[in-house]
């Protein structure tokens, strides 16, 4: 794969995003970023990369980002706390969608990254208490899923563990369809998280493929290749 690609990050003036651009940059990649706050997006990344102005809330400028970019990774969400669904509905759930569509209408044509959680799939004490704190993020978040299964663009999407800032590259990391429920024992870090993204943007092993990623209990010698490589394809 050639490394002047251009990747469209939504969701990179922190968190997990930052880190994806972080490493893309670092891969020499071609990064255009899409954010709300031009000054907090100057201020991590000053000329280093194509920012868009836009907000996922009213999808204004998704037009513009989504144009002549070879993938698509997507982190982004409400960060606020307690919020209601309709936030969660407008910038998460409608949010995907107009990225989809725009994304269709400028005849994407590469890998469309996604970031959900583990928890979509089992409901606990957990998922429940952060559904009811978070406008149902959980619910919305496997409805963005969907969006993403059935919108027909080459996908991978990484229900990542509870997120850590430190760790990153020091523990073993799993990847595997055991849809695991949402406990804070099954956790990884957000640099993991992105090295899992710009190493799927590489790999089709990755590609068309639903799964946890998680800290692994044992070490093993696979590569994340061969972790890709050991999952089902979605039906
Ligand atoms: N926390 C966890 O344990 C966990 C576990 C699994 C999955 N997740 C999900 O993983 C994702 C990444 O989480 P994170 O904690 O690494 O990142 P984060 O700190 O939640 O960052 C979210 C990003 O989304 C952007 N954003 C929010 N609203 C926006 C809007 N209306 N238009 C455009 N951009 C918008 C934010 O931009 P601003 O800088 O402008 O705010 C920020 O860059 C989140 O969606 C989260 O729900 C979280």
């Amino acid at each position: 794969m050639s490394k002047e690609e251009k990747v469209l990050v939504i969701g990179a003036t922190q968190g997990t995003g930052f880190e994806v651009v972080q490493m893309l940059l670092k891969d020499n990649y071609d990064v255009r970023i899409f954010a709300r706050n031009e000054e907090k997006a100057r201020g991590k990344f000053g000329e280093r990369v194509e920012i868009i102005i836009g907000d996922l809330q009213n999808g204004e400028n998704l037009s513009e980002a989504t144009k002549n970019c070879d993938h698509i990774i997507f982190t982004a969400g409400v960060t606020k706390r307690p919020c209601g669904e309709d936030l969660i509905i407008q910038t998460e759930f409608e949010g995907m969608k107009k990225t989809l569509q725009s994304a269709k209408e400028n005849d994407f044509n590469g890998k469309f990254l996604f970031i959900s959680s583990i928890g979509v799939k089992k409901s606990n004490w957990a998922s429940k208490l952060l559904n009811f704190i978070k406008g149902n993020a959980l619910k919305w978040r496997l409805a963005m899923e969907d969006e993403i299964r059935k919108s027909g663009f080459v996908y991978t999407i990484v229900r990542a563990g509870y997120l850590m800032n430190g760790g990153g590259g020091k523990k073993p990391i799993e990847l595997s369809q055991t849809e695991y429920p949402l406990y804070l024992k099954y956790r990884i870090a957000r640099k993991d998280v992105a090295r899992i993204f710009v190493e799927a943007l590489k790999n089709i092993e990755a590609n068309n493929k639903t799964f946890d990623a998680v800290w692994a209990k044992e070490q093993d010698n696979l590569s994340l290749k061969e972790k890709f490589a050991s999952l089902e394809k979605d039906s």
